[in-house]
């Protein structure tokens, strides 16, 4: 684990205010975060809510004591705090790494103001040359959907949970990870593309959601970006 994870971790969750809705994103790094509002929540009396991405973020947020609440009872979020397994310089991002791709891109379209946390090695010229794009599938269209994400030019790896046992998201969908060798150039083309095709659900590329990235480094310092 990178000390830059916790360092970008434990500073955004210094931006939540009392009263704040707060969409919780998922992985290692966000796990500094929820450890950070879990201090403030019980030291310094900070009432806010948060709204989770995923199974797993739920259920550390509700060990850590973070009052959690649902989309029933929100129709907008004040902040989200999430990770990224790759960033651009134009903050257009895939994520996934951790399964969680469908609910974060949910969370973070009704967010007024997405900032996501990394460490260095997250921040990339071009995505996907090196991380493998995720693409969560409805289990019935995988022949199609693979045949579909080929002909782009994609090689296609099924995630597994285990040998021989594919990897279920929360929704009940399957995941792809799919190989771009040369990288993706046009990351809102892209994302576009697969998203016309039928029984893709959603699509790791995020493009045009993040208003805000802290990046943590090493040393204990935090570079924050915006996007232009
Ligand atoms: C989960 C994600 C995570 O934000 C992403 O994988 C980053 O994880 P980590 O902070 O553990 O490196 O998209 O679906």
């Amino acid at each position: 684990m990178s000390q830059g994870k916790r360092t970008a971790g434990r500073a955004a969750a210094d931006l939540v205010d009392t009263g704040m809705r707060v969409g919780l994103g998922t992985g290692s790094t966000v796990f500094f975060t929820l450890e950070r509002l879990a201090e403030r929540v019980q030291g310094e009396g900070l009432r806010m809510v948060g709204v989770p991405t995923s199974v797993d973020t739920e259920r550390k947020a509700t060990a850590m004591g973070i009052p959690l609440t649902t989309l029933d009872q929100v129709d907008s979020l004040d902040l989200t705090i999430d990770g990224a397994d790759e960033i651009d310089a134009r903050l257009d991002m895939v994520k996934g790494g951790g399964g969680a791709l469908l609910r974060e891109k949910v969370i973070a379209s009704i967010s007024r103001r997405e900032v996501i946390v990394v460490d260095a090695a997250k921040v990339v010229e071009r995505l996907c040359r090196k991380f493998l794009l995720p693409v969560e599938v409805v289990p019935f269209a995988r022949p199609v959907v693979r045949r579909a994400l080929e002909q782009l030019g994609g090689r296609v790896v099924l995630r597994l949970a285990e040998p021989g046992r594919a990897y279920v998201t929360d929704n009940g969908n399957e995941i792809f990870d799919v190989a771009f060798p040369d990288g993706i150039a046009d990351a809102a083309r892209m994302e576009a593309r697969l998203d016309a095709i039928p029984g893709i659900v959603e699509t790791g590329l995020f493009c045009g959601l993040a208003h805000e990235l802290f990046i943590g480094h090493d040393d204990g310092r935090v570079e924050r970006r915006r996007r232009a």
